[in-house]
């Protein structure tokens, strides 16, 4: 995978496909701790001891069309590599959150890349999912909220080109831009982000 954000987006639909309605994603980054972690954290049925033992196996999926589950264990790699962290906190019933961290100065920390389009892509995949977003960095916040965002549309719908396009640059911004991640131009293609997102995922098997 080129970058976190489409890991990110890779884990969030993890959570929507067990059928989360809320899925908050904490970007953190320590200057001084040398910490760059991310964690996605979901409201869905959440996974039994024995599930949860099996998840970072690349060869455990519930997806009956596919024999590999790369999601998570490709997301453990890349923490790993880098001296990071990884874990999936989950149980029954109590939502499932996943969390991994890595030496932010790691020469093969991955930057965080278009999480702007990686959260338009989630919006518009799955409108009924409320989704957050907070990024913290040295003192520095900033937070997203589709609930908030609805309030303040007052009945304009989100799906449209400009709304979108606001978003994913008010978020990049705020968050990207401290990562100089490239910044997405143009009209916003949520459809090609899902597509750009498996591609990845193959690439980084190969
Ligand atoms: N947020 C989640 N809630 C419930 N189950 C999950 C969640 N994330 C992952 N899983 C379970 O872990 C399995 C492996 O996930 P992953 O590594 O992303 O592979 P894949 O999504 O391709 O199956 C999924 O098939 C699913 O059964
Ligand atoms: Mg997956």
């Amino acid at each position: 995978m080129r970058d976190l954000s489409l890991h990110i987006l890779d884990i969030a639909e993890n959570s929507i496909t067990a059928g989360a309605k809320k899925i908050v994603i904490r970007i953190a980054e320590d200057e001084e701790k040398d910490v760059y972690s991310i964690s996605v954290e979901d409201d869905g049925p959440g996974m039994d001891d024995k599930m949860r033992s099996k998840v970072e196996d690349p060869f455990f999926t519930t997806n009956g069309k596919k024999k590999f589950g790369l999601g998570l264990p490709l997301l453990k790699q890349a923490a790993l590599e880098c001296d990071g962290q990884f874990n999936v906190r989950s149980g029954t019933g109590e939502g499932t959150t996943i969390f991994a961290s890595f030496k932010r100065s790691h020469i093969d920390r991955k930057p965080l890349g278009d999480i702007g389009s990686t959260m338009l892509a989630l919006i518009c995949g799955h409108p009924q999912t409320r989704y957050i977003l907070f990024y913290e960095k040295d003192g520095f916040r900033y937070g997203f909220d589709t609930d908030a965002l609805t309030e303040s549309l007052e009945g304009m719908p989100v799906n449209i080109p400009e709304v979108l396009m606001s978003i994913r640059n008010s978020i990049n911004e705020s968050v990207g831009g401290r990562d100089r991640s490239k910044p997405a131009a143009g009209v916003p293609d949520c459809a090609n982000r899902q597509k750009e997102m498996k591609r990845n995922r193959r690439k980084s098997v190969e």
